[in-house]
């Protein structure tokens, strides 16, 4: 969603704010501007559409010249994508620019309107830029109007802003929303997420709930709702720059992909002690686990068919019963989660404002809860009982890929842990899994160097399909949610994936010879199964897919193609499958010309209900 940015240092500040701007385009946006203290006065330049048309409105206009201040990528939430809606937003003397929602901003807005205030925008971000400037009227003082106008906001913010009368300081304050102040030598930042500030700092603050940050070229301080200095803790990212560009990739995502094989070696490796899974650096040990009664899995998305793997696997290695549910729906169908139960939420984000309310909701019912989480610090790393990171690193692609590779390698160690300590499996056997956890992180870089070139030629026959089906039964119907959500969010051509046991109870009504189906069958006991399924919707026509395991005995003229992955251990084949539905998934949208990184409408970290 929104991202936003502020510099005060020594270097053209326009430069600074567009660049940084360009690292958070993964975030999604419709509309970008920036503020710049142009001798001692804020200068605003603002477009609807992508940062190059705010660059190319600057080479007619002027670029805006100045040392200091704010950017913003905005995706729409009040008010259609437009110039005038675009961010900075100002109210007399403050500039400001915002991500969040304000749920009270309609009577603030009547409040204000009925002070003689004006309002150009449909945005709620005008109304909070009015609210302080009408504050710092009163109290002519920055920080004071700054809390007083938070005391009034209700929702989520970040904010970056810059006052008139006080050239070269940058404020910032967050509720919700995350932001992090970058600290450099003469020159300071602020940010909503490290890649943007990577190329200057590796050094940087988080800014806590209700924190203020006051940045001058020589220096940051913060304070609290309180007007009380606060110290921070001095953080330092632990990648480098290449993890955040594309390094001669043509994309984010299929450099992503790429990844997913070290991605996996680094999240498995450190947590297995003498060949078994160990958690216990992340608050988990045996005992603690050995009297879950009942897992709920929460999430959205990727993250949410990371959990439905999950559920196949600790059900059948723990014998737990486990529930996975949407996270909009989990907060409000009331759930019947409370002592005893876990509670895990799945994040790469870990600002998802659905599964943080999730989160709290379970803490609130005195469940247990674990956080799997990509990215470090983040509001639901933070406030889970229990965490577990994974490490993909930066992931930019919108489209999530080694984030949700890793997701899955969390869920099968955890799974592993869980039937260890409830009896369910041997050490022998808990060894066995483990060893074959590690192996996949080499498997996975046979799948995309094997199934690369297949797949290119799969999507060139899927560009013109209107709309698709997966099919699979267990784990691979689990698989085939994530393939059809990653073909749809960046092909734009409608899929859905179905069990394939359910087919004849409606959906097959809609198989013609213009409705591909990807038919995953992996699982050597469901095997024939899904191929009684595959005969059915080839028989009315559909082109066929398949994708199954070396050696498996493949009926002729079943298939229009057939993908075969490695044989190897069954219950961790999603984690090798998962690279042709994504592949699949990528060359589809790239032939058909798409922006694969940066689909429309959507946004990378989704921090509004
Ligand atoms: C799809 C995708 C989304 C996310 C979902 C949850 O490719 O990336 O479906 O998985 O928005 O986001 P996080 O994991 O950040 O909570």
């Amino acid at each position: 969603m929104c991202g936003i940015v502020g510099y005060v240092g020594y270097r053209d500040c326009s430069d600074v704010l567009v660049s940084a701007l360009t690292k958070l385009e993964y975030r999604g946006y419709d509309s970008a501007g920036i503020a710049v203290f142009e001798n001692d006065k804020i200068a605003v330049a603002k477009s609807k559409g992508k940062l190059q048309d705010l660059k190319d409105k600057m080479e007619i206009e002027g670029k805006l010249q100045g040392f200091a201040g704010i950017g913003h990528t905005r995706w729409a939430t009040h008010g259609e994508p437009s110039d005038i809606n675009s961010h900075p937003h100002s109210g007399k003397r403050v500039t400001l620019v915002h991500n969040g929602i304000i749920e009270n901003y309609t009577e603030l807005k009547d409040f204000l309107i009925s002070k003689k205030r004006e309002f150009l925008s449909d945005t709620d971000t005008e109304v909070v830029a009015h609210l302080l400037d009408y504050y710092y009227n009163k109290v002519q003082d920055p920080i004071t109007a700054i809390i007083d106008t938070m005391q009034e906001l209700k929702g989520s913010f970040a904010l970056g802003i810059v006052f008139a009368d006080y050239p070269n300081v940058v404020y910032a304050v967050r509720r919700e929303s995350p932001l992090i102040v970058g600290i450099g030598k003469d020159e300071n930042f602020i940010a909503s997420d490290v890649p943007a500030i990577i190329k200057y700092t590796k050094d940087y603050y988080l800014l806590e709930h209700d924190e203020i940050a006051v940045l001058s070229k020589n220096g940051v301080e913060v304070f609290d709702i309180h007007n009380q200095p606060v110290q921070k803790e001095l953080k330092t990212a632990d990648w480098d720059v290449d993890a955040v560009g594309k390094c001669g990739y043509p994309h984010y995502m299929i450099k992503e992909i790429n990844e997913q094989p070290n991605a996996i070696k680094n999240t498995v490796s450190p947590r297995i002690k003498d060949g078994l899974p160990c958690l216990e650096e992340c608050n988990i040990t045996t005992d603690s686990l050995k009297d879950i009664k009942q897992i709920y899995v929460v999430a959205c998305g990727s993250a949410m068919h990371a959990g439905v793997v999950g559920q196949y696997v600790i059900e059948e290695l723990a014998r737990t019963p486990v529930t996975v549910d949407i996270a909009s729906e989990f907060k409000y169908r009331n759930p019947l989660v409370g002592e005893g139960d876990l509670v895990i939420i799945i994040s790469q984000s870990g600002e998802t404002a659905d599964s943080l309310a999730a989160l709290r909701l379970a803490k609130n019912r005195g469940a247990k809860t674990l956080a799997i989480v990509n990215a470090m610090g983040s509001t639901i790393a933070r406030e889970a009982d229990m965490l577990i990171y994974t490490h993909a690193g930066p992931e930019i692609s919108v489209a999530s890929t080694k984030a949700y590779m890793v997701q899955l390698s969390v869920m099968y160690l955890f799974a592993f842990e869980l039937a260890l300590a409830k009896g369910r499996i041997d050490e022998e056997k808990c060894r066995y899994y483990t060893a074959k956890l590690l192996e996949t992180s080499d498997m996975v870089k046979n799948v995309i160097d094997a199934s690369t070139e297949i797949s290119q030629k799969i999507s060139s026959k899927l560009i013109t399909a209107d709309s698709l089906l997966y099919i699979g039964r267990g784990l691979d119907y689990a698989l085939s949610m994530e393939g059809s959500l990653k073909l749809k969010e960046i092909s734009y051509i409608h899929s859905e994936s179905y069990a394939a046991g359910e087919l004849k109870h409606g959906t097959i009504s809609l198989i013609t010879k213009d409705m591909p189906v990807i038919a995953v069958a992996t699982q050597s006991d469901l095997y024939e199964k899904t191929v009684s399924n595959i005969k059915e919707v080839k028989a009315r026509g559909a082109k066929v897919i398949m994708i199954c395991q070396e050696g498996n005995d493949v009926p002729k003229d079943i298939a229009n193609y057939v993908l075969q992955v490695p044989k190897f251990e069954e219950l961790l084949l999603p984690m090798l499958v998962c690279v042709p539905l994504q592949l699949i998934a990528y060359y589809t949208a790239v032939q058909r010309g798409n922006d694969v990184d940066q689909p429309r409408n959507l946004a990378k970290s989704v921090t509004v209900e």
